[in-house]
Parts: C-alpha cells; sequence; structure tokens
C-alpha cells in the first residue's frame, strides 16, 4: 500500500487524557474530580460505566509506552489529572501524583517517544467545583496557574511541549449548558462564564509556563468543526456563519485576535461575565502552536426562535452503531465521515489566523470493532477514515499550512464520556474483562505510515 509521505520531523503519534485511560481514582492519593461524581450519578452515562478502573493505564504504564515503541509513535499526547497533583484542587501538592508522570516522561524519552502533556482535560478536581462552582469562577482559572506551575516546575526540564487545555467549547458547552457532560449544569450563563475563565486561565497559564520554563513550547487544544448551511439560502448562511462563531470561532478569535468574535458576542451580552481589563492580552499572548481536534462537521438551519444563535442546538444524540446514509458511512458515534472537514480546518487557520503551527492532536473513529474467533481485531473502515482524513491533511500542508504533526485518537479503547465503554477509538482493542490489549488492523496500518517516513 501506498502510504503518503510528510517532511522530516512531521510528528506521528497518539493520544488519551487521564480519566479515560488510567483507572486507580483512589490510588496514591488522587482526589475525586468531576467526572468521577458525574459517572457514579444514575442515568448520565450510557451502561451505568465509569472511569474506576478504565484501561488500567495507571498500573500497566510501562506496558502501555512498550506497546507505543513497537507501533513506532515518534510522540504521544497524554493529560496530567489535577485531582492527582492536588487532590483537593488546590493547597497540598501530592509528590505521589507528580511521580507517576514522571516516571512516564522518562519512560517515553527512554524509548525515543516525545510527550505531548496536557494539563486540564476536562477532570477538574470535585473540590473546585464545590467550592468555587468551578470555572464558573475567576479564582478557578488563577488556581489552574498554580497548578501549572507546579507541574512545569517538575517535568519541565524534561518536556518541552505543553498544551494548557483541551477543548475549552467542548467543556464548557457540554458540561455547563447541555449537561451530557461533567458538572452537568444546563445554563446558558454558566456556559459563557465557564468559557471565559478557561480562556482566562490558559492565558495566566502561558505567562506562568513561560516565567519558570521559557525553553518550553506551549499551546491550547481546540475542537475544529466547520458548519455548513443546510441550504444554499441567507437564512442558512446566517445561521452557519453564527453558529461557527458560536463553536470555532469563540476560541480562536479570543487567542489570536484578542476580542470575542462579532456579532455573536454582542448579541449574546446579557449572558457574559465580567471581562475585566487585562483579560483579553492575557488571552491572547502568543502561543508557540495551536493543537486542533477534527471529527467531523454540521449543518445549520435557521431558526427563528433561537434568540441569539437562530439554529437548531439541540445538541446530537450518540448512535447506537455505525451505519452509511446516502451512501455517506458514518462512525457509531453518528458522526459523518468528511475527510474534506480537516482540509477546511487547516485553511481556515491559514487563510484567517495568520497560518500557525498547528498539530493535529485528535482525529479517528468510532467503529463497532469486533475481535474474530482468533482474537484478530480488523478494523477496515477506521484504516479507511484514517487514511481519508491523513490525505486531506497533507493536501493542506503542500497547500502552505504550516502542519507540523498528526495524533491519532486514540491510543486504545477507552472510557468515551457519555457513551462509556461503548464506542471504541482505539488502534489498540482492550478487553476490560482481561485489560489485554491487541493492536488493531489500523495500528498496523498507522505502524507502516510511520515507517514510510522514515525511508
Ligand atoms: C474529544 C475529546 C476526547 C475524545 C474524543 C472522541 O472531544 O477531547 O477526549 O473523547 O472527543
Amino acid at each position: 500500500m501506498e502510504y503518503p509521505k510528510f517532511p522530516p520531523g512531521f510528528v506521528f503519534g497518539a493520544a488519551s487524557s487521564a480519566y479515560q485511560i488510567e483507572g486507580a481514582v483512589n490510588v496514591d492519593g488522587r482526589g475525586p474530580s468531576v467526572w468521577d461524581t458525574f459517572s457514579h450519578t444514575k442515568g448520565k452515562i450510557r451502561n451505568s460505566d465509569n472511569g474506576d478502573i478504565a484501561c488500567d493505564h495507571y498500573n500497566r504504564m510501562a506496558e502501555d509506552v512498550a506497546l507505543m515503541k513497537s507501533l513506532g509513535l515518534k510522540a504521544y499526547r497524554f493529560s496530567i489529572a489535577w485531582p492527582r497533583i492536588y487532590p483537593d484542587g488546590e493547597g497540598q501538592v501530592n509528590q505521589k501524583g507528580l511521580d507517576f508522570y514522571s516516571r512516564l516522561t522518562d519512560l517515553l524519552l527512554k524509548n525515543d517517544i516525545t510527550p505531548f502533556p496536557t494539563l486540564f482535560h476536562w477532570d477538574l478536581p470535585q473540590a473546585l467545583q464545590t467550592r468555587y462552582n468551578g470555572f464558573e469562577n475567576r479564582a478557578v482559572s488563577s488556581l489552574f496557574a498554580d497548578y501549572t506551575e507546579t507541574v512545569v516546575r517538575a517535568l519541565g526540564d524534561r518536556v518541552v511541549n505543553w498544551t494548557t487545555l483541551n477543548e475549552p467549547f467542548e467543556f464548557a458547552a457540554l458540561g455547563h449548558f447541555l449537561g451530557q457532560h461533567a458538572p452537568g449544569k444546563t445554563s446558558l450563563p454558566a456556559y459563557f462564564r465557564v468559557m471565559h475563565h478557561l480562556l482566562l486561565g490558559h492565558g495566566m497559564a502561558v505567562e506562568r509556563i513561560r516565567a519558570v520554563a521559557p525553553q518550553c513550547k506551549m499551546g491550547i487544544v481546540v475542537s475544529l468543526t466547520p458548519i455548513h448551511p443546510q441550504t444554499d439560502t441567507d437564512k442558512d448562511r446566517q445561521a452557519a456563519m453564527l453558529a461557527n462563531q458560536f463553536l470555532n470561532h469563540i476560541t480562536l478569535s479570543p487567542i489570536y485576535k484578542g476580542s470575542y468574535p462579532e456579532p455573536l458576542w454582542g448579541r449574546t451580552r446579557l449572558l457574559h461575565p465580567a471581562v475585566k481589563e487585562g483579560d483579553m492580552s492575557l488571552i491572547s499572548q502568543p502561543i508557540d502552536f495551536l493543537g486542533i481536534n477534527n471529527y467531523q462537521r454540521e449543518f445549520a438551519t435557521f431558526r427563528w426562535y433561537v434568540p441569539f444563535l437562530q439554529m437548531d442546538i439541540s445538541g446530537s444524540d450518540i448512535a447506537d452503531t455505525e451505519f452509511v446514509r446516502d451512501g455517506v458511512q458514518h462512525t457509531s458515534m453518528g458522526w459523518e465521515v468528511y475527510p474534506q472537514g480537516i482540509y477546511e480546518c487547516l485553511r481556515l487557520l491559514k487563510d484567517e489566523y495568520n497560518n500557525p503551527p498547528v498539530y493535529i492532536t485528535e482525529n479517528g473513529a468510532a467503529f463497532d470493532d469486533r475481535p474474530l474467533e482468533d482474537g484478530t481485531v480488523n478494523d477496515p473502515l477506521r484504516v479507511q477514515f484514517l487514511d481519508s482524513y491523513i490525505r486531506k491533511a497533507h493536501q493542506a500542508l503542500e497547500e502552505g499550512c504550516d502542519l507540523r504533526g498528526y495524533f491519532v485518537w486514540s491510543l486504545m479503547d477507552n472510557f468515551e464520556w457519555a457513551a462509556g465503554y461503548s464506542k471504541r477509538f482505539g488502534i489498540v482493542y482492550v478487553d476490560y474483562a482481561t485489560q489485554k490489549r491487541t493492536v488493531k488492523e489500523s495500528g498496523r496500518w498507522y505502524k507502516g505510515l510511520i515507517h514510510a517516513q522514515s525511508r
């Protein structure tokens, strides 16, 4: 099979996050996070699953790094669990938590795998939710910077590439407006407060990293979902423009332009928290790279009765299985396979945001993988998915987009938030009963792609 060839130094890796794989929730002094609380609340997670054990990665870390090595990965994106470092969210540091990530870092480096840690991938210490209402309160932005400083002081001598937040829009919207993720709120003002305070926390953290470890490179990870008008009418185009502001420019614009996108921001001003003087310059200070996650695109249809957005924002339900609709493959999340979307995201950054250095920090798909009797896992749909998206990313790169690397989501099957263990995104299959890992066909394919780069 012929693989696309990327420039020398292009990084191919895999991604994961702490709550989704680590398990060991009560081990070595870890405190509870909002996801422990939420996943143990009846009716929130499919099949009442939770992350108590997950992939037991906390206890199998060495085996998992060996697995990464066997796949030929050049980089690994993982997240650090704030409640392992500060079980109470603030105050007393838990050395054992830091030690775990320090061991992971050393092992990765020993195996020539570059660590790309994310400081916040949604597992906010429950204590901060209880005490401050989480990121609704700007006190938590500066606590995030304190936590960042502690971690960077411990690992910054070995870790170069840091990202502050994973997908602020999704954490704010799914967790505080749509109620589908922790902490499960359904309030628009809460959504706007959290959104602003997350970005503020990002800015404060960047400032802190520059102060304590100026040699480090830092960025933020945002999810980009291109929104197309449902029909080619002015009204639907207007709805798509607003929806793009709500989902995509709400993070990009403050970070790169120092202001929230208009007209969306003006239309929602009654819902905003106080934006204090200096906030926007903290948020928009220079970063070294942007991480983007892309999974799908969406369509906007005009709705006059939805005040500021003028489109449906009911949120999409998770599908039961993978399916084909109108000849188009959909993943088992129900998401349309649309490789052109990743190209659109990269072009958007080049054309409207001055072509920043970009890593695709997540891209991948859930399909209904089933092991054969001999244990082999063949997932041709995922191979096709990855192949088509990676080719589109390659096209953008050839057109001058400053793309530096690609991380597949995910290294292995894991706890997929509200969908629990029912959705498998891994290029490695996990048998949760035995914790046995089996490299899928897509994992073998990915290994081949990486290998082909050095020839
Ligand atoms: C992203 C999350 C990641 C994973 C994928 C499928 O929104 O960052 O943790 O769940 O979706």
